[in-house]
């Protein structure tokens, strides 16, 4: 069985597509195999990100109906045993039946599954991954979003893992000058337990012309950290200057 990552939001550009790819690099730094699935139907992002845009010849949609799946999965050239299936270039493509179908026909395929949805509470969709399916809300900090992680955590459907959240364009100064209060408050207004915090990077930022990470960045850092918080391990939260 697959560790299957689900990571979704609940207001739109919060960065789950920059989380899916982080972790994604994360995983594979550990030594996993990896697939990344881009659910963003008719807004291809993840080929971009990842550098594999220009040979894109198939997506989802030629396999989500049957198709043999390795007609539409793209291996990233910088990092071992990372591959990507792009998201369909038409919308209204992915239904409930078809993608628990491809769910089902992925599990166990690789070590890791991220499947990087739109933003948003298609029930429907959020459903389709099963009860193998882990949820990860990923928020700003604003209270505007967090408080969106709270309304779309509730509505998540119950699976065998708890949802987690992660904190993601995290501005250190912001907490230090007593613009937001502390990192407990904003865990706090969105009652979910926290799996994560990503700062906000030059990197990050422009990883979509680089397509990949400086060995030890922070942000690759902090990705690491929540990588190996769901493969199980204890790892603190670095101090709030160091994030
Ligand atoms: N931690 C970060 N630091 C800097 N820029 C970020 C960060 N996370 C995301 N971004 C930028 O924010 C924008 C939206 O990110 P994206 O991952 O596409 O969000 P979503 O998939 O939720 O719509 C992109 O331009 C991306 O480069
Ligand atoms: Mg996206």
């Amino acid at each position: 069985m697959s560790l299957n990552l689900c990571i979704i939001s609940g207001k739109g550009g919060t960065g789950k597509s920059s989380v899916s790819y982080g972790l994604g690099c994360a995983f594979s730094l550990m030594g996993k195999s990896v697939l990344l699935v881009d659910l963003d139907e008719g807004l291809h992002c993840l080929d971009i990100i990842s550098g594999n845009d220009a040979e894109v010849v198939n997506d989802l949609s030629d396999i989500i109906d049957g198709g043999s799946i390795d007609s539409a999965v793209y291996k990233s050239e910088i990092y071992e045993n990372l591959k990507l299936i792009p998201a369909p270039y038409n919308t209204g493509v992915i239904n409930y039946v078809n993608l628990s179908a491809l769910c089902k026909r992925l599990d166990g395929a690789f070590d890791v599954i991220i499947y990087d949805f739109p933003a948003g509470i298609d029930k429907d969709k959020l459903s389709a991954v099963g009860n193998d399916a882990q949820f990860l809300i990923v928020s700003n900090m604003d209270k505007v979003s967090l408080g969106d992680a709270a309304a779309i955590r509730n509505a998540l459907p119950k699976t065998k893992y708890e949802p987690r959240l992660i904190i993601n364009r995290f501005y250190s100064e912001y907490i230090k000058d007593g613009i937001f209060s502390n990192i407990d408050d904003m865990i706090d207004k969105s009652s979910v337990r926290l799996a994560g915090i990503v700062p906000s990077s030059f990197e990050i930022a422009t990883l979509s012309e680089s397509h990949k990470f400086h060995k030890n960045s922070r942000s690759l850092s902090a990705f690491k950290r929540i990588a190996g918080r769901l493969s199980g391990e204890d790892i603190k939260l670095p101090k709030i200057k160091k994030i």
